[in-house]
């Protein structure tokens, strides 16, 4: 931290899933697949998905309204609400701006647009904010309903995705705590690896987009999969080292719910424990920008995280970009 900037860290944190179950076995009738390759080549056994009538901002607002909560603030406290998306309500206005309005906020209100790695990027920009002392509270989130952009025929992607919100208030904190540091990048080679084709100004929605199915999520699974573990360690490792700590240092690591043979392999390539890792993948699946801050969530209130531990944060996506983060608690 330089010798102008306060320290900034997560003061409270939030998260909520909508209630429906999908299993392997329920996927198992709709496309051709298995329970067993599921769970064999991702980890990953139900996910939540939202109803046909609710967005994104309401399941952000849930996640809002548990972190506000948890701190004891008032909406009209925050000054600023960044949202995490690939998933918007709208392609605009924004969703935090939606939400600003449900939450009876006056803050600003912007949103983030990196993927998986949006949450990361979205608590970097917080901390740097408060850390400047241009604002005190800021709610970030991690928000998505992907199964509105999921093709339900395609059998690669639908079995890997889920719907959750998660949600961290950014603050001042008393020195020696909070973000340590941070390492974001980006590798535009492979962009197209991860991607809604159609919908945004290349190619606008039209009949002819909507019958060739470009509004839908498309992915190169195995490109993602040999980029994500070596984009995770590196990042990680120069955050930590950054930081002027070791990985043996790190009490606890939320990597993003991916795949398990992504974070069974980053394990390896840390050096730590696999019981160190955070992992709830199985219950929930790939929750993009929500995959993090829902996890963290889970430690907090399940009594995972105490006072001083060291938690580090990795994520990759869409981009192809990165993103790792670090910070005493
Ligand atoms: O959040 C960031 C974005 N996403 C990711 O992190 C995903 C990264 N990638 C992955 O997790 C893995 O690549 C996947 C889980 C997506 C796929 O696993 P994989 O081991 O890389 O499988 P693959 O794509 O190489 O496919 C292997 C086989 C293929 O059949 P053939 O060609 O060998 O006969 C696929 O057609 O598995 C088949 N397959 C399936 N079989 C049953 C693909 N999806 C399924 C499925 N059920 N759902």
């Amino acid at each position: 931290m330089k010798p102008d900037l306060r320290p900034a860290g997560i003061l409270a944190t939030g998260s909520y899933t909508p209630a429906r179950v999908l299993t392997n076995f329920d996927l198992e009738k709709m496309v051709d697949t298995s329970d067993e390759w599921i769970r064999t080549r991702t980890g990953i056994v139900e996910r939540r998905i939202a109803d046909p009538d609710v967005a994104t901002s309401d399941l952000a607002y849930h996640a809002a309204e548990a972190a506000l909560d948890q701190a004891g603030m008032d909406a009209a406290d925050l000054d600023l609400i960044i949202v995490s998306t690939v998933t918007p309500d709208t392609l605009f206005p924004c969703t935090a701006a939606v939400l600003q309005q449900r939450l009876g906020a006056k803050a600003a209100a912007f949103d983030i647009l990196v993927g998986c790695t949006g949450f990361v990027s979205a608590l970097a920009v917080a901390g740097e904010m408060v850390a400047s002392s241009a604002y005190e509270r800021i709610m970030v989130l991690g928000a998505e309903t992907l199964s509105k952009i999921t093709d339900w025929d395609d059998r690669s992607t639908c079995v890997l995705f889920g719907d959750a919100a998660g949600a961290a208030l950014v603050g001042p904190v008393e020195e020696g705590h909070g973000i340590l540091g941070y390492s974001l990048g980006n590798d535009g080679t492979n962009a197209d690896a991860l991607k809604i084709p159609a919908g945004g100004s290349r190619i606008p929605t039209s009949q002819e987009s909507v019958a060739n199915r470009l509004h839908y999520l498309t992915m190169n699974g195995p490109e993602v999969f040999k980029f994500a573990v070596r984009a995770m360690a590196d990042s990680s490792e120069e955050v930590v080292r950054r930081a002027g700590l070791e990985m043996k240092d790190i009490d606890l690591v939320i990597p993003h719910q991916a795949n398990l043979r992504i974070i069974d392999a980053a394990a390896k390539r840390f050096h730590i424990p696999q019981e160190r890792f955070l992992c709830n993948l199985a219950r929930y699946g790939n929750t993009s920008a929500a995959s993090i801050p829902l996890a963290l969530d889970e430690a907090v209130r399940g009594g995972r995280v105490r006072p001083g531990d060291i938690i580090l944060l990795s994520s990759f996506g869409a981009g192809l970009s990165w993103g790792s983060l670090i910070l005493r608690w």
